[in-house]
């Protein structure tokens, strides 16, 4: 068992607004669980539960350790018990006065602790939490606040929240969290592309022919029908999600690690995106949404009756085609892809490079590209396919193979969720892996390219099966796979050329 905690300078508070909601059971708790486990934090930090149901302490210790029980496999008694002993809950009510809420007193000669709030709460009233916070005289010094995703519906509400916050929080008190930038796969393309030198010299126009960034899963909208309606995947998954893989992709080496170093190249990312114009957007974007489907296990329901409606328009699958306009990749396709009800659930990130310039084989006509396959989740690999002779007499027959780097034959440790990740750099105060406000607003900015573009146009939904590779087969008529329909995009516009 490592041992951390002598890293963390300071005890900490951990303020959970929305204590007992489904982010909190499932990924917050179980975050501080492993982080107990391994010793980075200890009994001496505390943990207080706020909501709005009415219970004491004990009896929410007593649910918490069943729901840590379901989502923790072999959990260990010994330190489940030592989590429950540093929670408290405490019923709040935001709407109510200093007087009728308990909270105050907890904090009472606690200044020099660090007090990070962390709002599991819908994002419409992050500003109203903010103010009753300030009004407790609870924010100081050593206070942060966690805000999670979506931060708005649209680039409007997102700043409305934003500048609410900004009143009682400096943004450097502010850590937005985008789980993604938490999963040890992500981080690893950072030393990727900047702790190797061969990948850096081709990285960019000259060499690479395209860029597929795609994240399905296979999972419908669950028991998250109201919330999810009103969002849909390009609100849910690529202004956020898939942005910041594509940022970590295309931005410029930053000169350090530090928080602003990084997150000024990933600005300048979302500032290069091309935005959508109404004649893009009919080429360069699909949207779908899943109706019924089969699979060997049975029968999948369709959206509509996941989300108990009879019409909707929200899309639960979107493919875009962008371009970066910047020096680096300058007419480098980028392709962003996330779809529910997949197959399979997948993420991967995949750089085409370019063929080569001229072939002196005869045996074959074309060369197959090297291509940079980064599987993200659920297995974590990086492939480099190659060309390689076919042994033999003969001539030159090729083919090509694939190099692979496995992370399971490799690593054995328990790979740490992101919110383990996060949740210390919290505590620690290292904004590196948050969002700040300019590339919300930035990334915001974008899609609203897209949402305007979308609405004036009338693009419609494209149906596809539940449990099916997506619309792409709709799309493209002659292509029925998922994989293929990654192209969908590219091959419409070889045939409007
Ligand atoms: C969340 C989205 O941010 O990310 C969900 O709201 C989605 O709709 C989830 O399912 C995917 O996260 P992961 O870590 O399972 O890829």
């Amino acid at each position: 068992m490592k041992n951390h905690a002598s890293e963390l300078k300071t005890h900490f508070d951990l303020v959970i607004f929305g204590g007992d909601g489904d982010l909190s059971f499932r990924k917050i708790y179980p975050a501080l669980y492993y982080r107990l486990l391994e010793n980075q934090i200890s009994t001496e930090d505390r943990i207080l539960a706020l909501a709005r149901n009415e219970r004491t302490s004990e009896e929410f210790r007593t649910m918490l350790k069943t729901e840590l029980g379901k989502h923790i496999e072999d959990l260990d008694d010994k330190i489940a018990d030592d989590l429950l002993s540093i929670v408290t809950y405490y019923v709040v009510d935001i709407e109510k006065s200093k007087e009728e809420n308990r909270i105050p007193k907890y904090f009472e000669n606690t200044e020099d602790r660090v007090r990070a709030f962390y709002l599991a709460t819908p994002a419409s009233i992050f500003g109203q939490i903010s103010s009753f916070l300030n009004e407790l005289g609870l924010i100081n010094d050593n206070s942060r606040v966690v805000l999670e995703k979506p931060l708005g519906t649209d680039l409007k509400s997102s700043e409305e929240i934003n500048i609410k916050v900004a009143e009682y929080f400096q943004e450097k008190q502010i850590y937005r969290i985008d789980h993604y930038l938490g999963k040890e796969t992500v981080q690893n393309l950072m030393v990727l592309r900047f702790a190797n030198n061969i990948f850096e010299r081709s990285w960019n126009a000259q060499e690479i022919d395209n860029i597929q960034i795609t994240v399905a899963e296979s999972l419908g909208v669950g028991t998250r029908g109201d919330f999810y309606d009103k969002y849909g995947a390009l609100k849910d998954m690529v202004q956020n999600h898939l942005l910041q893989l594509l940022c970590l992709i295309a931005m410029e080496p930053p000169v350090t690690l530090d928080a602003d170093q990084v997150r000024d190249e990933k600005l300048k990312v979302l500032k290069a995106l091309r935005p959508f114009t109404k004649e893009t957007i009919t080429t360069n974007t699909v949207r779908g949404q899943y109706t019924r489907g089969k699979t060997k296990e049975g029968h999948l329901a369709s959206y509509l009756e996941d989300i108990n409606k009879y019409d909707s328009g929200t899309e639960t699958f979107v493919a875009l085609k962008t371009y970066i306009d910047n020096w680096r990749w300058g007419g480098v396709p980028i392709y962003l892809r996330t779809g529910k009800r997949m197959p399979h659930r997948f993420s991967e990130i995949v750089i085409n490079f370019k063929h080569v310039p001229h072939n002196i084989f005869p045996e074959k006509k074309d060369i197959d590209n090297n291509k940079l396959t980064i599987r993200l989740q659920p297995e974590e690999r990086i492939e480099l396919q190659q060309m390689v002779k076919i042994p033999g007499p003969g001539g030159y027959r090729y083919k090509p193979f694939s190099l692979e780097l496995d992370y399971a034959d490799h690593f054995n440790d328990r790979f740490p969720d992101a919110y383990e990740r996060l949740l210390m750099d919290v505590v620690r105060g290292n904004q590196t892996l948050f969002m700040r406000r300019d590339e919300v607003k930035a990334s915001w900015e974008w899609i609203e390219s897209i949402l305007k573009n979308w609405k004036s146009e009338k693009v419609p939904n494209i149906l596809y099966e539940a449990g099916t590779k997506g619309p792409g087969e709709l799309v493209m008529n002659d292509e029925t796979s998922w994989v293929k329909s990654r192209h969908v995009i590219k091959v419409q516009e070889k045939k409007d050329k």
